[in-house]
């Protein structure tokens, strides 16, 4: 097995420590608010007088206006080398504008900068400072696996330290120390989306959630191969992936598992390519779909960010891996196929292939207790049509937990948008001649929210009683948000890994 992951790299080659010390190492970060024209008295501390005149300088001239996200480099200098860092206008200023000048300052950082760094803040709370560090860190990411790297570019390793009053310390510590459980999280979900389809196929993900949950004592996991899941009866599954070679499984992630009561279930659509099956895709960007498995790379980095920070309480996740080929033995369209619910399903279009994974993904999520599920999919092209690259679709069979993802995703700066669950969309999808439901709606408006009603058909009620109430359930439709988000300043390209910190923070906040 190659193996594709970076994370372990670039999450490791930056040390952000906390200190109250004066003493200034290496470049000089300072983030400023707008309209400050000279060096605040309470950031002056330790800083060379030459230093001190050179920023004075740029400030009072107005060359830097610290607008956010801007940063200004300052190296010709005698006293040390500094970078500027704009957080925009003092009022107003939110842990996301900390987040993005961290993030900016991350990707402005050059080879003259050297490897040490202190951070001083102005009028910034533990918050605010933890954020900036959590940008950079996030920012610290890129995807070179597959580059040949001469021994003059390795890079050493970052020394930040971020400094603040003694006071502050421990609790700056602790919150930079959770953030950085989380973008290990992050850094995992992108890796394991930027990793190319040859390298990435179910068996891999089987394989590295195996080998991941050696080093937890309190997770689990489970792999259902081709032939129990053909056992099982998880013919959505078997439908989309018996078309490869490379053949389809399911893998479960149990953690803390013997903790009592109900626990959220996270499930995730795993296409690790996308060619569309029979009803083949046409061939302009079709690169892209090995970002088709964003659902369960999600599931799998928020299991990390949730054993790197502690979590004590139970999580479940439940990732359905496929590869949709077209070949000789794939589905076509026009088979009727039955999956664990017992629903038939009308195979329309092949290329509808994630909600057929995930309708047995999702009625496996029933065997669990679930407090609620969540399902994340790369899911629907309509989806990137309504919000772009901007916003995830949500949608949910219950107002409130609606609202409370949607104030999760706000509360990490991932926006997540209210989409409709309407009962005219069930219909749709429910109405074949031959069989319980349909793959595909009637035509072809509203097909992101045609998809999530159809995954509704596959939602359990709670221990599956025929006449009992539905699992609180959320559809989170990725397609958009997964890459090619250019907005999103914590990446600069590829695979984002978006809703690690959503989930994450929605699950240990409750
Ligand atoms: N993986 C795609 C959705 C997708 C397309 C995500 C483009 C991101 C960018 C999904 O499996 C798919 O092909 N969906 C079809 C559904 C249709 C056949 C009902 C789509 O969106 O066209
Ligand atoms: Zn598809
Ligand atoms: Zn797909």
């Amino acid at each position: 097995m190659k193996c594709c992951l970076a994370y372990g790299v670039a999450g490791d080659n930056m040390e952000i420590t906390v200190s109250a010390s004066d003493n200034i190492n290496g470049t000089l970060i300072l983030p400023m608010y707008e309209g400050v024209e000279e060096i605040p008295e309470e950031c002056e501390r330790g800083l060379p007088q030459g230093m001190k005149s050179q920023i004075n300088r740029v400030l009072s001239d107005g060359d830097f206006k610290a607008k956010k996200k801007a940063t200004m480099s300052l190296i010709g200098g005698e006293d040390g080398k500094v970078i500027l860092a704009g957080l925009g206008k003092s009022d107003g200023v939110s842990v996301h504008d900390f987040r993005k000048s961290g993030a900016a300052v991350f990707a402005s950082i050059k080879k003259v900068h050297g490897n040490d760094f202190t951070v001083r803040f102005t009028e910034a709370g533990v918050a605010h400072m933890a954020a900036f560090a959590e940008g950079m860190m996030l920012r610290n990411y890129s995807y070179d696996e597959y580059k040949m790297k001469d021994d003059e570019e390795t890079e050493g390793e970052k020394q930040v330290r971020l400094t603040c009053s003694e006071k502050e310390s421990e609790e700056l510590s602790a919150l930079v120390n959770k953030y950085r459980g989380i973008t290990k999280g992050v850094h995992l979900s992108r890796d394991l989306g930027n990793c190319p389809p040859n390298d990435m196929y179910p068996e891999v993900f089987a394989d590295m959630a195996w080998e991941w949950a050696k080093d937890f004592d309190n997770v689990d996991v489970t792999i259902i191969n081709y032939e129990q899941a053909i056992k099982a009866g998880m013919g959505g599954l078997v439908a989309v992936g018996k078309g490869s070679s490379r053949k389809p499984c399911m893998v479960i992630f149990e953690m803390n598992k013997n903790v009592k009561g109900r626990c959220p279930v996270l499930v995730g659509k795993g296409i690790t390519f996308d060619t569309g099956g029979i009803s083949l895709k046409p061939g302009a960007n079709m690169d892209e779909m090995k970002y088709d498995m964003g659902g369960s790379a999600t599931v799998f980095g928020t299991m990390e960010a949730l054993a790197q920070t502690g979590h004590e309480g139970k999580v479940v996740a439940i990732t359905c891996m496929a590869e949709n080929m077209p070949a000789a033995n794939a589905t076509r369209p026009g088979d009727v196929i039955k999956g664990l619910s017992g629903k038939t399903i009308e195979v329309l279009n092949t290329d509808a292939e994630g909600r057929l994974v995930l309708s047995d993904g999702l009625w496996k999520a029933g065997e669990y207790d679930p407090e609620f599920i969540i399902d994340f999919a790369t899911l629907t092209g309509a989806c990137v049509v309504a919000l772009g690259h901007e916003a995830t679709g949500l949608w949910s069979n219950d107002d409130d937990f609606r609202t409370e993802i949607h104030e999760a995703g706000n509360a990490v700066d991932e926006l997540a948008w209210p989409m409709p669950l309407l009962p005219a969309f069930e219909k749709e999808m429910t109405d074949s001649k031959i069989a319980d439901t349909r793959n595909l709606g009637a035509g072809r408006w509203g097909g992101a929210n045609t998809a999530a009603a159809f995954l509704k058909q596959f939602v359990p009620n709670r221990n599956y009683d025929k006449d009992g109430e539905q699992i609180t359930w959320a559809h989170m439709d990725i397609a958009g948000t997964y890459w090619g988000a250019k907005t999103n300043s914590m990446v600069k390209n590829g695979a984002t890994g978006i809703h690690v910190r959503t989930i994450h923070h929605l699950i240990t906040n409750r």
